[in-house]
């Protein structure tokens, strides 16, 4: 597995892949890889002949007083799980290398609207940080295929509108969230909690699952959110938000509307968490 840590060096290896008509399936990351990660390579095993996995702690995402400085920074460990995976390449720039020009002077790609609900209003600049990177990353790597996990749905959203509205001719790919025993999605910021904290939040899933299973009876969407928030309190988790959304463009549902997810954000202490359901109304 090789390591490549400057553009040309990528365009190099990617044009040799080129002159052999090898397909690439691009995996972005930040690093920290647990086994959703692992879920995505695999994933992007089936799809070309060639994997690249980049590991970038993105800055342009992160809020002023959101976690950049703490996130877990784990690149030897990461390095020997992708090697175990028969990944072909791993794409480790530096920040100057991906900013050249810092990070004020960055041109930001923005996809309006879906970027400034949900946790784009809670988190202002976050998807225009991520959009940018990404398509970044899309033009350096030039892959076939990209993946992305369905934990971050609204993410995978906003990147597939990215991409079908700048023509991008990469298929992207949504992967299955991978969940602990306790129905926990994996996510890098479970490290940040305690045993405690970790108990509490497989409140999340249990109460997607809950309204899911509500909406899918026809029953009451604001009485089995409700419900699920006073659990929530109770607890010991503070919501950021608990809603239903058009499953397609994450706007509000009319009656006409069957295909649907319910999105979920809370704090556990000082971690902010994120998980959704996809649920079928009748
Ligand atoms: O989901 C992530 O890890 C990041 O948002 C991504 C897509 C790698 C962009 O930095």
């Amino acid at each position: 597995m090789q390591q490549i840590d400057t553009i040309a060096a990528l365009r190099a290896q990617r044009a040799l892949w080129r002159q052999k008509n090898e397909s690439l399936a691009f995996v972005p990351t930040m690093g920290n890889l647990h086994d959703g990660h692992l879920a995505l390579v695999e994933q992007a095993k089936t799809h070309a002949e060639r994997v690249l996995v980049s590991i970038f702690v993105n800055p342009l995402q992160f809020g002023a007083n959101e976690d950049l400085d703490r996130y877990p920074r784990t690149l030897q460990a990461d390095l020997e799980k992708l090697k175990g995976l028969g990944v072909d390449a791993v794409f480790t720039p530096a920040v100057s290398e991906v900013y050249p020009r810092g990070l004020e002077a960055q041109t930001v790609v923005s996809v309006p609207g879906l970027s400034s609900i949900l946790c784009g209003a809670k988190r202002p600049g976050h998807f225009e940080g991520v959009t940018t990177v990404v398509s970044k990353l899309f033009n350096m790597v030039q892959p076939d295929a990209a993946l992305f996990g369905k934990k971050d749905y609204q993410q995978l959203q906003v990147i597939r509108f990215m991409a079908h509205d700048l023509c991008m001719p990469i298929k992207i790919i949504g992967v299955e969230t991978q969940r602990e025993k306790s129905g926990l999605a994996l996510s890098s910021r479970n490290g940040y909690l305690t045993a405690q904290e970790r108990q509490q939040a497989a409140i999340i899933y249990r109460s997607l699952q809950e309204i899911s299973l509500a909406i899918e009876n026809g029953e009451s969407i604001t009485v089995a959110t409700e419900k699920a928030l006073a659990e929530w309190y109770h607890a010991g988790l503070t919501p950021d938000y608990l809603e239903v959304k058009r499953l397609s463009d994450l706007q509000t549902p009319t009656e006409k509307d069957h295909d649907l997810i319910v999105l979920a954000a809370a704090y556990i202490g000082t971690t902010r968490l994120i998980d959704n359901l996809s649920a079928t109304r009748k």
